[in-house]
C-alpha cells in the first residue's frame, strides 16, 4: 500500500480564520510567555483558552493551535541553541509523505526526517507493531540476556545482506555510535590505529564519527583535538578534484585512487591501517554516489594490505538507492557495515554488521549499551522488513526515481533556469541538485559570477512557503531529494512543481 493522508490529518488544520485568530492570540501573550517560563505560560494558556470561541470544536481547535504555538516560543527559549532547525513551528502530526504545523500547515516531505521515515511518517504496520511490543517488553537489556525482537530483527536481515559474509550483528541507537562501534571493531580486529576516511564524510557528532567527519567544519569547530590517527582522502567528486561536472567517471576515480596510493606511501603505512570507511552515497558532503569502480580499487587496497572496508549506510541503506543497500551497485563486500535510519523508520536503532571471524575475537562487555537494541525499535525493525516486502518498496523507488531524474533532468535544460543547475545526481530516491554559485574558493573553475547567490538555501525557504520541506546539503549549493519511499506520483510530481517554480522564482529574483 503506498502513502496515504488520513482523514484525521486532514482535519487537523485549522481554517485561515481560526488561525489568525489563534495568531492574535499567541502575540497578545508572547510578553507574558518570555518574561514568565512555562508555569506562568500554562496559566495565560487557560485564560486565553476560556476567552476564545464558543461552539466546542472550535475551541478545541484554538486550544490546540494556541497550545503549540506558545510551544514554540518556549522551544527556542529553553532548547539548546546548537540545534538548527528549517522552521520554529511545532510538528502535530506525520502521516505518509505530510506532517502538520501547529501553525495550521499541512507540509509534503522531501526530508523524511533526514531519510529516516523511509516508509513514511507513522505507517500503521510499524506503529502497531511498536505499540504491541509497548504491552509486551519495553527494554530487555542486551547485557541482561537476548529478546525476542533484537534476534527476529537479525533473522529478517540475513536474507538481504549485501554478501552472505555479513553475519555477526549488533544493535545500538544512532547511527554515530554505529560508526563508532565499527571503528571499535576494526581497531580491535586489526590491532592497527589509523583510519581513513573520504573529503565529504559525515560520519556523525560523537566524537569519535566527528573525527571521521570531513563535509562541514561546523560539526567539531573548538572541539579539536578530535580522535587521532584518521586520514582523509579525496572523494571521486569533481569539485574536490577542482574540476568541472563533465569530467568523466573514470578520471575522478583514477584521481582518487591514486590520491590514496600517495597518502599511503607518504603519511601512513598499510600496516598501520586498521580500516577504510566510506559512504556509498556521500550524504551530507552533497549526495555523490561512489562509484563502483572506486569502491572496487578500495577493496583491491584492502585486500592487498589487510585493511577492513566500513561501508557506512547509515543513510543508503533500506531501499533509499532503490537497491536494500547502496553497495549492492557495486557487489563489493563489505567487512563492517553500518546502518541506522530507515532501519526501523524512526525509531532509534542502529546496527554494527560484520563478518563473524571479526567479532568471535571480541571480549564479552567489550561491545555493549544501555539501550543498546531496545525491543520497542527492534519490533519496529521486524515490521519495516516485512513492509519492504509486502509493499513492494523497492520497486516503487525505482518507478519514482526515473520520475524525479526526468523531472530535474528536464528542469536543467529550460531555458529560465537550466544554466544554473550545474548537475542532477544520485541513486534511487536520494538525489541532488546542484546549483551554480557566484562565490567559493577563488581557484575553484565552477565559480559562476553571475549566477544568485545562495541558491540552495533560497529555493529551500521559498519551497517552504509554498508547502514542502525540502533540505539542503554540503558547503556547495546543494539541494537533497528525500522524499518516503512509498511516495505516490500524484505526490512526487506534486513537490518537483514546488520545486521548479521556486526555483524560477528565486532566478528571477537574481
Ligand atoms: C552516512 C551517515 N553516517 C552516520 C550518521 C550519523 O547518524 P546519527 O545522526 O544517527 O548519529 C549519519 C547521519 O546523518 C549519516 O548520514
Amino acid at each position: 500500500m503506498l502513502a496515504r493522508i488520513s482523514k484525521s490529518s486532514k482535519a487537523a488544520i485549522a481554517p485561515a480564520s481560526q488561525r489568525s485568530f489563534a495568531k492574535s492570540l499567541v502575540s497578545h501573550n508572547e510578553s507574558t510567555i518570555r518574561s514568565n517560563g512555562l508555569g506562568q505560560q500554562n496559566r495565560t494558556l487557560s485564560t486565553a483558552t476560556a476567552k476564545s470561541a464558543s461552539s466546542p470544536t472550535h475551541q478545541k481547535t484554538q486550544t490546540r493551535t494556541m497550545a503549540t504555538s506558545s510551544l514554540s516560543e518556549f522551544g527556542q527559549k529553553y532548547v539548546n541553541k546548537g540545534l538548527g532547525r528549517l522552521t520554529e513551528a511545532v510538528i502535530t502530526k506525520g502521516q505518509g509523505s505530510y506532517i502538520d504545523l501547529d501553525d495550521g500547515r499541512h507540509m509534503l516531505d522531501f526530508t523524511s526526517g533526514i531519510g529516516v521515515t523511509n516508509l513514511g511518517h507513522c505507517h500503521p504496520k510499524v506503529s502497531k507493531a511498536a505499540a504491541d511490543q509497548c504491552m509486551n517488553l519495553v527494554h530487555g537489556q542486551c547485557s541482561i540476556a537476548f529478546h525476542g525482537p533484537y534476534l527476529e530483527l537479525i533473522e529478517k536481515l540475513l536474507p538481504v545482506m549485501p554478501d552472505p559474509s555479513l553475519n555477526s550483528f549488533y544493535w545500538w541507537n544512532s547511527g554515530s555510535e554505529a560508526v563508532e562501534g565499527a571503528v571499535k571493531i576494526a581497531r580491535l580486529a586489526t590491532g592497527r590505529q589509523n583510519i581513513i576516511t573520504m573529503q565529504g564524510a559525515y560520519h556523525g557528532r560523537t566524537f569519535g564519527a566527528m573525527a571521521l567527519t570531513r563535509s562541514k567544519t561546523i560539526y567539531s569547530e573548538g572541539c579539536h583535538p578530535l580522535m587521532p590517527g584518521v586520514f582523509t582522502v579525496a572523494f571521486p567528486y569533481w569539485h574536490h578534484h577542482n574540476l568541472p561536472p563533465s569530467t568523466p567517471e573514470a578520471e575522478l576515480v583514477k584521481r582518487s585512487l591514486y590520491q590514496l596510493d600517495l597518502l599511503l606511501a607518504q603519511q601512513t603505512t598499510p600496516n598501520d591501517v586498521a580500516a577504510i570507511i566510506i559512504e556509498t552515497v556521500i550524504g551530507e558532503g552533497g549526495y555523490i554516489p561512489a562509484p563502483p569502480s572506486f569502491l572496487k580499487g578500495l577493496r583491491d587496497v584492502c585486500d592487498k594490505n589487510g585493511i577492513l572496508l566500513i561501508i557506512d549506510e547509515v543513510q543508503s541503506g533500506f531501499g533509499r538507492t532503490g537497491k536494500y543497500f547502496a553497495i549492492e551497485y557495486s557487489g563489493v563486500r563489505p567487512d563492517i557495515m553500518t546502518v541506522a535510519k530507515g532501519l526501523a523508520n524512526g525509531f532509534p536503532l542502529s546496527g554494527v554488521i560484520a563478518r563473524r571471524e571479526l567479532t568471535d575475537t571480541l571480549k564479552a562487555g567489550s561491545m555493549g549499551g544501555t539501550y543498546a537494541g531496545n525491543a520497542v525499535a527492534c519490533a519496529a525493525g521486524v515490521a519495516c522488513a516485512e513492509v519492504m516486502k509486502e509493499e513492494k518498496i523497492l520497486e516503487n523507488v525505482q518507478v519514482r526515481s526515473k520520475e524525479l531524474f526526468g523531472f530535474l533532468n528536464d528542469l536543467q535544460k529550460n531555458t529560465v533556469v537550466g544554466s544554473n543547475i550545474l548537475e542532477v545526481r544520485g541513486q534511487g530516491l536520494m538525489v541532488a541538485v546542484e546549483f551554480a554559485s557566484p562565490t567559493g574558493s577563488a581557484h575553484d573553475p565552477m565559480i559562476k559570477p553571475d549566477a544568485p547567490a545562495n541558491l540552495a538555501k533560497r529555493v529551500s525557504k521559498r519551497c517552504q512557503e509554498k508547502g514542502l520541506f525540502i533540505l539542503t546539503t554540503s558547503i556547495y549549493e546543494v539541494i537533497r531529494f528525500i522524499p518516503a519511499l512509498n511516495i505516490t506520483k500524484e505526490d512526487l510530481a506534486k513537490g518537483c512543481k514546488i520545486f521548479a517554480d521556486a526555483v524560477e522564482e528565486v532566478v528571477k529574483e537574481g
